[in-house]
Order: C-alpha cells, then sequence, then structure tokens
C-alpha cells in the first residue's frame, strides 16, 4: 500500500471505480466462475467463508432487532439476546480488519502492484466501517439505557439504533463485496504458495 488510505464513501458506492488497474484481474476471473477454479479451495475460499459469516451476523441481528420492534421479543430478552451477539460481530470485525491491514494487504499489494489503489481503498473503507461501530455501539448503549426508561423513550431509541445498524450493514456488505472482487481474482492468478500458504 501506499500508506495513504483513500476515502470513498462505502454508501455512495455501487462497486470499486471505474479504473481500469483494478479490473483487470476481475475481467479474467469473474465472480461467477471462482468456484470452478481449482485455487479457490485454500486462503481465497476461507476468505469467502469469513466475508459470508459477517453478512450471516449481520443480518441476525437485523432480524433480532426487528423482532423486538414488531413485538415478538420483549425489551429484556432482546438485550439479553443481542449483546453477545454484537460484542461478538464487533471483535471478529476488529481482528479481521487488522490481519487485512498488517498481513495480507501488503503481501497483495507486493504480488500486484497495479492493485495498490484498491488496497489503499480497501483500507479506506476499515476506518468508514470503525466509525460506524463506534456510533453503532454508542446507538447500543443508548438503546440498552433506554431499556430502563418509559416506553416513549425506548421506541426513540431503538429506531435511532436500528438505523445505525442498518447502515453500518450497507457499509459492511458493500465493502465485502469490494474487497472479493480485489483479492479473490489476485489468489485465484497466483496460487496460494505466493502468499506463505
Ligand atoms: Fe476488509
Ligand atoms: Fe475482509
Amino acid at each position: 500500500m501506499t500508506g495513504a488510505p483513500e476515502h470513498l464513501p462505502l454508501l455512495d458506492r455501487t462497486g470499486l471505480p471505474d479504473d481500469e488497474n483494478l479490473r483487470i484481474l476481475l475481467a479474467r476471473y469473474p465472480r461467477a466462475q471462482w468456484w470452478e477454479h481449482e485455487n479457490i479451495h485454500g486462503l481465497s475460499g476461507h476468505w469467502l467463508e469469513i466475508h459470508n459469516s459477517f453478512r450471516e451476523a449481520g443480518k441476525i441481528l437485523a432480524g433480532g432487532i426487528a423482532d423486538y420492534r414488531e413485538g415478538r421479543k420483549s425489551a429484556p430478552d432482546f438485550a439479553r439476546w443481542f449483546t453477545p451477539r454484537l460484542n461478538r460481530l464487533l471483535g471478529h470485525l476488529d481482528t479481521h480488519h487488522r490481519i487485512e491491514d498488517d498481513i495480507y494487504f501488503p503481501k497483495f499489494v507486493e504480488a500486484e502492484k497495479r492493485l495498490t489503489r484498491g488496497f489503499d481503498i480497501l483500507e479506506g473503507d476499515h476506518h468508514q466501517i470503525h466509525a460506524a461501530l463506534e456510533s453503532n455501539a454508542e446507538a447500543a448503549n443508548a438503546f440498552l439505557r433506554a431499556l430502563q426508561e418509559n416506553e416513549d423513550k425506548q421506541r426513540f431509541a431503538a429506531d435511532n439504533y436500528a438505523m445505525e445498524n442498518e447502515k453500518l450493514v450497507a457499509m459492511l456488505t458493500r465493502h465485502l463485496d469490494d474487497e472479493e472482487d480485489l483479492i479473490v481474482p489476485l489468489i485465484l492468478d497466483r496460487g496460494d504458495r505466493t502468499f506463505g500458504h
């Protein structure tokens, strides 16, 4: 990486920018064919599985919020159910991004310099997601505190929290897709050994 994360707002994006360098490998290895490639059974397949577990966790949290808001879960039941799951997701995301930024992104850039800008963008995404995680945690805490208050305050805090959570999940989903478009074709092209596996 160049050491300078590039800030391209995740919520305004529909994919990686139209930059020829970033699409060379993806054009050769389109997403629909990834699982037919023999190099998918290793690092890249593992990456996709981790990303799918984040997508799944995001959906489960959103489902839990909907259950509370639509009256299928009481406030205390929801809080008991929700808090450990949210903390687990935040912890896993934090570790995952650290491993990417510190260990893998430098190896990927080393292997393919034309993707440098792409990894600067992904690193910028990690900063954006972390800022969203912080406001998500604040909204979650405000909501948990509001459970001691009257119903109006609970509703207000729940709506605010649901909005923060939707935003976070949308940002995460965009980032996961764009990251895969950059990383998976590179690993398929070079094989796991290039990256020390
Ligand atoms: Fe990432
Ligand atoms: Fe990732």
